[in-house]
């Protein structure tokens, strides 16, 4: 009996039968990375399987396993393997997609290699060899032989191809070698010609897989180093994969796809899950939901712009197909039923992604608006087939409209982009920029540089003899700075912190006698510390050898919140969640500034939460201890370090017990209960996903303290009570008020009433009709028309005008009863009141209001009331 065996080809059962096989042969399991390479500085995203073992690769890091194999989530958008532009427009471009891999570190290399791959092709998947072509590199004959004498494949489906399809890196540094890649034939009816061939390009022969026998690590000047061991770094996307094995040509075919398509296609009420633009938006929804799930929210620059991009694209796509309402964020709902199980972090995280969406949503909806206006008008008036830099320029700085949004919309229209024109902008503004920019605050824009290496004593000492390396008074070198005058002084050592990683220079004094230069800030250039400030009481000249000074009372406050700021940022991922990540820092002796991802304001009781959990850890008053280590070593003992950040090989690594562990090169207090009280005093939003926070510490917490007490005791005093009765005091005096202010309106309403009586004798009688013109003192326009009712209904069959006036400022109400509507209108009474005063109105029949300006004239004017009614 034979058993059969069913041929995978669903995508989940892809992914399983390649780990299965490769498991089977000694390869160990390792699951996603995340999308953001860690500590790789060199690299926007993780856009390979071998990313996470680069460091394996190079043999900086050993592992328990030479085989791994993983199925890789990647997103190929910005920097080297950008495929953006590409989406929607292919069939098999995507800016995220899955990569099965298999990993071989110094164990097996090409002939293993070839042979697993065209295992599991053939016999696992039962590809038809037929439909298989290979290509390998120029010069790789070794593997030209494996494939044809011992795979048995026809010479005539085997390519020899250069460098720029067959050689393979990962960045412009880092691991790299030649590789051989094997392709599918989708069949004649797809137009097309086989790799190597000019219409290579073509949808017929798509690439699968590539194996790449990495053998170098490429370093900053471009020089390829052998790397320790030859390795093996395969790569075959899923979605092509899966492709192949559903018989169908385009990735947007395969399963997992098709949920997607069709609630956009729902979305846009539209029967074709094929438009372009469905396609674009079904891939971003992809990439810009992992995104989010490995902590990127949407920003202007780094890796936060170019997620921003994808959203943006995306929304521009839903625009042209009539979707202007939020709709990008509730395809992640659809993502997650899809790809939820296989990467539980997205199901983890699906509400937060979906927030974080819609926020951008919500953002960039008016600007869509507006910028696509400005682009349609500039289309509508080009004179060639070309938009102008300047509007490219103006939709990108002024509407945020990304370039590659923009040149979207040009290639639908069959016009380009002047880039060179955009460029210049670019450039210009730029300049603008460093021209504002202080020389005196910013030293990296005087485009000095500097050799001096500075010795930075300043851990351990606050005060030492120092020698003057370099002077500088208005950006030029000089060899003496005079009394009086203001310059840069570079020292051969120093204890002055200069301002790096969010910490402000310090400030202080170096003196010679009785010349003095007063240290007003600390900035490094290089290796260079530059002290600025002014000369007084003499000259000092390049040589001179000074006493220097820290202020110290400053230099230890700025210490406090430095610390506080470690703890803070170790209490918000402990309580907000792994994704707070720092966008920014500011410490100085005043007060701490934090800036850090995180999608909606913080609640008052998480925010007292975070204050109590950073105060606790204080009171344990840990000892603070520094390391000087390698940047590996800093790596593995889990330090916290800022993704993006370029760090030195050996590196300061501070720890606060374990609570804070963090690549840090500042000043910090010895333990931790030096900081004293922590305070938060605001909390905001920066940007969209960025908030900040911002406290005290020592003894600004201090000053705080006592300056809100003096407050409560001053409020007490006022009050005539005691602080600790002050919440009661307020309540009753609260209360008070509103009774008070219920007696006065019950007075008011009693006063208006005898008024109404008093008046009510003083209408003259006209026809039969009632008729009263007073002047009512210190009334609004509601006692007013009270009074005017009253009066109604107290005369029976009358006209009434009633005015008042506040500085000159009248205001008039005319009412008549309703039997007398037919002969006197409202309107026209006050009309007729209201033009003697500089004023008009008018209103209903019965009822009529007017204004007017000229108080002089009001007692003639309502004296005049009678006689015009008698002439009705
Ligand atoms: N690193 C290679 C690629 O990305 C193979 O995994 O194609």
């Amino acid at each position: 009996m034979t058993s059969q065996t069913t041929v995978p080809t669903t995508t989940q059962q892809l992914r399983q039968a390649f780990l299965d096989y490769f498991a089977s042969k000694q390869h160990q399991i390792v699951s996603s990375s995340s999308l953001i390479p860690a500590n790789d500085p060199t690299l926007l995203f993780t856009n390979a399987g071998m990313v996470q073992f680069k460091e394996t690769f190079l043999g900086q890091e050993k592992r328990n396993y030479q085989r791994a194999t993983s199925c890789q989530r990647c997103v190929r958008a910005g920097g080297k393997h950008n495929d953006l532009e590409n989406v929607g427009y292919t069939a098999r471009h995507h800016t995220f997609f899955e990569m099965l891999g298999n990993f071989s570190f110094g164990d097996y290399f090409k002939r293993e290699a070839i042979a697993f791959a065209w295992e599991f092709l053939t016999e696992t998947l039962k590809l038809p060899t037929d439909k298989l072509w290979v290509t390998v590199f120029r010069d790789d004959d070794e593997a030209a032989a494996i494939w044809i004498d011992e795979i048995g494949v026809d010479p005539a489906r085997l390519t020899r191809c250069g460098e720029k399809d067959n050689f393979w890196s990962m960045g412009d540094t880092g691991p790299c070698g030649p590789c051989t890649e094997i392709f599918y034939d989708h069949g004649p009816e797809v137009a097309g010609g086989p790799p190597g061939t000019p219409e290579e390009d073509g949808d017929r022969y798509i690439e699968i897989w590539n194996l790449v026998f990495m053998q170098y690590d490429r370093d900053n000047s471009g020089t390829l180093n052998p790397l320790p061991k030859p390795s093996v770094d395969t790569g075959m996307g899923l979605e092509r994969l899966a492709a192949v094995m559903q018989g169908v040509h385009s990735n947007y075919e395969i399963d997992l796809f098709q949920n997607l398509l069709k609630a956009i296609a729902n979305m846009a009420e539209m029967d074709d899950h094929n438009h372009a633009s469905i396609k674009v938006i079904a891939d971003h929804i992809r990439s810009s939901a992992f995104l989010v799930v490995d902590g990127i929210v949407p920003a202007n620059e780094g890796r936060g712009y170019v997620l921003r991009r994808i959203i943006r694209r995306a929304l521009r796509h839903g625009h042209k197909l009539g979707l202007n309402d939020r709709f990008f964020y509730r395809l992640v709902a659809v993502l997650d039923a899809e790809m939820g199980e296989a990467y539980p972090e997205l199901h983890k995280a699906k509400d937060l992604v979906a927030r974080v969406l819609k926020q951008e949503e919500e953002r960039f909806a008016e600007t869509l608006d507006h910028g696509m206006k400005i682009l349609e008008q500039a289309i509508g008036e080009l004179s060639a087939q070309e938009i102008p830099g300047s509007v490219v320029f103006k939709l990108y700085d002024t509407y945020g409209f990304p370039v590659d949004l923009t040149a979207d919309i040009a290639r639908e229209r069959s016009l380009s982009l002047d880039m060179p024109g955009f460029e210049s902008a670019m450039e210009a503004q730029r300049q603008r920029a460093r021209a504002a920019s202080q020389f005196e605050g910013n030293w990296d824009q005087t485009g000095i540089t500097l050799e001096q290496k500075t010795e930075f004593t300043g851990y351990d000492t606050l005060s030492e003899t120092v020698t003057i390396a370099a002077l500088f008074h208005e950006q030029q070198a000089v060899d003496c700075l005079h009394n009086g005058q203001q310059g840069q002084i570079v020292l051969d050592s120093t204890p002055f912190y200069a301002e790096s990683g969010g910490q402000v220079g310090d400030t202080g004094l170096l003196s010679q006698g009785d010349t003095q230069f007063k240290v007003l800030d600390t900035q490094k250039s290089g290796d260079a510390f530059i002290h600025l400030g002014q000369v007084q009481g003499g000259d000092i000249k390049v040589g001179d050898s000074l006493s220097a000074q820290v202020d110290g009372s400053k230099r230890d406050a700025t210490a406090r919140n430095h610390s506080a700021t470690h703890l803070l940022h170790a209490a918000l991922r402990e309580i907000l969640g792994d994704h707070v990540q720092q966008k920014g820092s500011l410490v100085d002796p005043q007060r701490l500034r934090f800036d850090f991802s995180h999608f909606e304001a913080i609640h008052p009781e998480q925010l007292q939460q975070i204050e109590q959990r950073v105060n606790q850890e204080i009171l344990k008053n840990i000892e603070v201890k520094t390391q000087l280590m390698s940047l590996e070593a800093a790596k593995d003992s889990g330090a916290m370090a800022l993704f993006g950040e370029k760090y030195a090989d050996d590196v300061r690594v501070l720890s606060m017990g374990a609570f804070s562990v963090e690549l840090c090169g500042g000043i910090h207090v010895n333990r931790i209960g030096d900081i004293g009280l922590f305070k938060i005093s605001s909390e905001s939003g920066v940007a969209a996903g960025v908030r900040r926070i911002e406290a005290i510490t020592g003894l600004g917490t201090q000053a705080w303290v006592e300056q809100t007490q003096n407050q409560v005791n001053t409020l007490a005093q006022l009050l005539k009570t005691t602080p600790d009765a002050l919440e009661s005091r307020v309540q009753q005096l609260l209360e008070q008020l509103k009774s008070n202010e219920k007696t006065l309106k019950q007075l008011q309403d009693q006063l208006n009433s005898n008024q109404g009586s008093d008046l009510a004798g003083d209408a003259v009688e006209v026809n039969g009709i009632k008729v009263l013109a007073a002047h009512i003192k210190n009334a609004d326009v509601k006692t007013l028309r009270d009074l005017l009712d009253q009066l109604k209904n107290k005369l029976g069959s009358a006209a009434i005008v009633l005015a008042t006036v506040k500085g000159d400022k009248i205001t008039l109400v005319a009412g008549v009863t309703k039997a007398e509507t037919g002969k006197i209108k409202a309107g026209a009474l006050v009309n007729f009141v209201a033009q003697q005063v500089g004023g008009k109105g008018g209103g209903r029949p019965d009822m009529a209001q007017a204004g007017g300006n000229q108080p002089q004239a009001l007692d003639g004017a309502l004296k005049s009331v009678v006689a015009w009614v008698q002439d009705q």
